[in-house]
């Protein structure tokens, strides 16, 4: 045990949403969230805006919603009384309404407390509504599904037009939901699904309800959501995520060993190496540096010393990401990939593959964020390291 605790810690984690603290970059989004909050607490007539945030998958769509959380419940607390829940949303809670209604006023229940320092009275309030929640839920188990459809007392406007009525009187000034993942209700969600999601929403804003809604979902969400329930899109002041620049990678780098007292110094070389090999994608960065302090956990760390463990680094990435990549591809889809990998060119299109069904195969890939459509016809491989991998296999 002792030995454990005088190991160096590693404070980078690339299997889930980063801790705050760790938290790089994005200033643009958190200084309207934080403009946003101060604008809303400041005046009870200041209605606030929501926020879409949108970005592929390991760009920091949920990390961004953690840091959220902790702006509003640590950096503001002494400006705001906020109340927030992070609801995250899978398919089987997006079929039934009934099920995401009753899912969602769990996440409240459950997470009351961590909304910190809520006063007593609101705890009181949540306890007193979640046993409304659950007798709902006990009633509606027990209809038959048509009778169900008739009971309109079960319903995500209700309980939350109520739940703002006691969190008012409490002293609370905001309530902020997030909704991560909201793709799963277009793909998986019931019919109408996003329609009622959006009137319950204007209908709670025109009441006066106080909800700060935030959702997150891949970038190809956007233009579906448009064309299923255009005005829902409209309700949302939106962000894209993208890769970190040169600035933002270092921070990305620097930031967890500075806080956490790491003593090794990557040179700016380095920094600029790491860059260009991950592109800026934070997954890979924090990949990558939790790899390296396994190897170097003090001293400098110099370009030729970099130089020694990149081919290390890059086939524990393989091992650890791509291989789970690439078979979620079918056999059909696996060969393009392969072949567009080999064509060695960034972009590409359908026709620079033979075959009839291609452009069909490229949408799917695209759809699994394998392959990233630029423009009309024109693709790249999701990443230029999954390029080498896939070039790699041609040669075993
Ligand atoms: N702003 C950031 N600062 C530092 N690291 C970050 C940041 N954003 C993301 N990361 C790193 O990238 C990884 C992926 O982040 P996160 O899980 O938030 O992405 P996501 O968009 O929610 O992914 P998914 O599509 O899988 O839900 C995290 O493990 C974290 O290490
Ligand atoms: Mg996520």
């Amino acid at each position: 045990m002792t030995k454990m605790a005088k190991m160096t810690a590693n404070p980078f984690y690339a299997r889930g949403p980063v801790e705050p603290k760790f938290f790089a970059d994005r200033d643009e989004i958190l200084d309207f969230f934080r403009m946003n909050i101060n604008e809303a607490g400041g005046s009870k007539s200041t209605k606030p805006d929501n926020i879409a945030v949108l970005g592929n998958w390991g760009i920091g769509k949920t990390s961004t919603l953690q840091k959220f959380r902790d702006i509003l419940h640590n950096e503001m607390k002494d400006s705001i009384n906020a109340f927030s829940v992070l609801f995250s949303l899978k398919p089987s809670i997006c079929e039934d309404a009934d099920v995401f209604t009753s899912c969602l006023l769990d996440a409240i229940s459950k997470q009351y407390s961590t909304s910190i320092p809520l006063k007593r009275r609101v705890g009181e309030v949540i306890k007193e509504e979640a046993k409304i929640w659950e007798q709902w839920k006990i009633n509606s188990i027990s209809m038959s599904p048509e009778l169900r459809r008739k009971t309109k007392e079960h319903s995500l406007l209700d309980a939350l037009g109520r739940l703002w009525g006691k969190l008012e009187n409490s002293g609370i000034d905001l309530a902020v939901i997030m909704m991560d993942d909201i793709h799963y209700l277009i793909t998986d969600g019931w019919k109408g699904s996003l329609y009622d999601l959006r009137t319950d929403i204007q209908t709670l804003s025109a009441d006066g309800a106080r909800y700060l809604f935030v959702i997150t979902g891949p970038i190809f969400i956007y233009p579906e959501m448009h064309e299923l329930a255009e005005p829902f899109t409209r309700l949302f002041e939106k962000f894209e995520l993208v890769n970190f620049d040169l600035s933002g990678t270092k921070e990305a780098i620097t930031k967890p060993l500075e806080v956490s007292g790491v003593p090794l110094k990557i040179s700016d070389d380095v920094v600029e190496q790491i860059h260009k090999m991950t592109e800026g994608h934070p997954f890979f960065i924090a990949s990558i540096m939790r790899d390296i302090l396994r190897i170097y956990k003090e001293g400098d760390l110099t370009p030729e010393k970099f130089e020694g463990i990149r081919g290390e680094l890059i086939s524990h990435l393989a091992r650890s990401k791509f291989q789970d990549d690439y078979d979620i591809a079918t056999d059909a889809e696996k060969l393009i990939l392969l072949r567009c990998a080999k064509l060695g060119k960034e972009v590409f299109s359908p026709s620079d593959i033979e075959g009839k069904s291609q452009p069909k195969l490229f949408e799917r890939l695209g759809k699994k964020e394998l392959l990233i459509k630029i423009s009309r016809g024109k693709y790249r491989l999701y990443h230029p390291l999954f390029a080498e991998y896939l070039r790699s296999m041609e040669g075993e």
